[in-house]
């Protein structure tokens, strides 16, 4: 990715650069950008948050973050050129008069301004009055906004008029980090350049897909957050179901943002609706309990530091949905998802139908279904199993299935990796949409969650509980059971 120079430079400004999201990600994805020579020499980046800190006291927090979420890396003549662009404005966003701050420095300079919006989503709306206010929204300028757009589609609805009253569509840069991993990006590669994948993505040939996310982490202090949402809205809303529409997805008919996005959008409209008739065939809600991780006792979520006991909240959740068009008819996508599970994991795993002629079966009972597993993280690569024969002079073919593996990391071991924090943020520096959700996906995904969490409350549905280190309630393997199916082993 080269940086053009028709390209203006950019001022990025960053709402809530006191919080988590800014102090973990950005300021260090920011840092090894500069490393990387990727941002533009007169860039400045602008913190926004309630202190009363001059630009020294701000440069010594981000030295601080950068060096503990970089790997303890922090290299003297780097930083002294990053330094260099910090700004820091003490505004409380809620007093909209005081973004008069902000049009002061940004006055000083005419350039392009990207508003990083790591602040809660209950006052973007306040945020965009107040650029409004100040003509800080005009069109060339851009906001990026991170997840969770809303807990319900009603409210997603909201936040995206209130954002568009004061900016365009195609001003507003919608985050979900998963869209920026090397591995997800090449599922479109794979798919669409490779024509023996590309004529074999289909229902005549793929016999079903499962796509996990697994984290080892509990609710990490984030109870006031994750208790009002649980797993289904905080993972499967977004990440999993942008994953879903991405491997699902139709050719676009060109590599341009919007074109993706209706392609994704195509298979989010698709999806068959789970509700109160079958929310129990397809749906299965689990909650830690106490248990070993890593052979570390770890508490249970309702004994987690900050909880409140007997709560319902769902930290697992399996789906099986299907796509109903001719492309996936009848093609089962299995989702699961959980914290505490015995270790962190993201991958795509596509089976493919057995081979109707069954030439082998007699001596190779459960061995001939081929799978491709696609790791997103971690060791992102691709693992492809294939049967093949074992040498010998039998004629009976005994076969073994035999793993063809792609690492990233050994193949392109000479390239960077750019991790998806890194990628977004020159993305959006970019102005390309390609990696971003539109307001139209955002929506379709809330409607078809909202059918399932509609359905779980009418049911009166209670979590089912499950040991921390294990993977999930034994219902979940109980989905893919009654399929004669199994979950892939990780
Ligand atoms: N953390 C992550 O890794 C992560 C991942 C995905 C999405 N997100 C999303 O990113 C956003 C930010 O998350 P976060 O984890 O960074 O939250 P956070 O740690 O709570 O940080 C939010 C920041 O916003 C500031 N803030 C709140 N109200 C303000 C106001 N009226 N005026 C000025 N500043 C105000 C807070 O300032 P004070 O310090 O003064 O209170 C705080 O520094 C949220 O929408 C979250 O859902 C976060």
């Amino acid at each position: 990715m080269v940086i053009s120079k028709k390209i203006k430079a950019y001022d990025l400004v960053i709402f809530g650069t006191k919080g988590d999201l800014a102090r973990k990600k950005l300021l260090p994805s920011l840092y090894r950008l500069e490393k990387l020579n990727k941002l533009y020499k007169d860039t400045r980046i602008i913190g926004i948050g309630r202190a009363n800190w001059k630009n020294k006291e701000y440069k010594k927090i981000a030295k601080q973050s950068i060096y503990n979420y970089n790997n303890k890396i922090l290299e003297k003549n780097i930083w002294k050129k990053f330094s260099s662009r910090l700004h820091f404005l003490n505004i409380d966003v809620n007093d909209i008069n005081n973004f008069h701050k902000l049009k002061k420095l940004c006055n000083k300079k005419k350039r392009i301004i990207i508003h990083y919006f790591a602040m809660p989503p209950s006052i973007f709306g306040i945020i965009c009055k107040g650029l409004g206010k100040f003509n800080l929204n005009s069109n060339k300028n851009r906001i990026i906004i991170e997840k969770p757009i809303g807990t319900s589609l009603k409210t997603s609805k909201k936040i995206n008029n209130t954002i568009g009253k004061y900016f365009l569509e195609k001003q507003i840069f919608r985050i979900d980090h998963y869209l920026g991993k090397e591995t997800i990006l090449n599922l479109i590669a794979l798919k669409f350049s490779n024509s023996h994948f590309f004529t074999n993505w289909n229902k005549n040939t793929v016999d079903h897909i499962q796509i996990t996310v697994s984290e080892e982490v509990g609710i990490e202090g984030r109870w006031s957050y994750f208790d009002k949402v649980g797993q289904m809205k905080d993972m499967i809303q977004n990440h999993l179901l942008q994953i879903l529409s991405i491997i699902a997805m139709s050719p676009p008919d060109n590599l341009k943002a919007n074109n993706i996005q209706l392609e994704k959008l195509k298979v989010l409209k698709s999806l068959s609706i789970i509700n109160r008739d079958n929310i129990n065939e397809f749906t299965v809600r689990g909650q830690y309990t106490s248990g070993l991780l890593k052979n570390l006792k770890v508490p249970g979520y309702i004994n987690e530091i900050g909880s409140i006991k007997n709560r319902n909240t769902e930290t697992f959740v399996a789906i099986k949905v299907n796509i109903k068009n001719s492309q996936w008819n009848n093609v089962p996508f299995y989702l699961r998802t959980g914290k505490r599970m015995p270790i962190k994991k993201s991958e795509i795993v596509i089976f493919f139908k057995p081979n109707y002629l069954n030439l082998f079966k007699k001596n190779n009972e459960n061995k001939l279904l081929n799978k491709m597993v696609i790791n997103l993280q971690p060791n992102e690569g691709i693992d492809i199993y294939i049967n093949n024969k074992v040498p010998g002079l039998d004629s009976n073919f005994k076969l073994k299935q035999i793993k063809f593996k792609f690492s990233y990391q050994k193949e392109f071991k000479n390239l960077y990796l750019y991790d998806a924090y890194e990628r977004l943020l020159l993305e959006s520096s970019l102005g390309n949409q390609s990696l971003f959700v539109s307001k139209k996906e955002i929506e379709a995904s809330w409607k078809w969650v909202d059918s399932i969490i509609k359905s779980w409350k009418k049911k009166k549905s209670k979590v089912e509980f499950y040991k921390a280190g294990t993977w999930g309630p034994e219902s979940s393997n109980y989905l893919l059971k009654k399929d004669g199916r199994s979950w892939n082993k990780i």
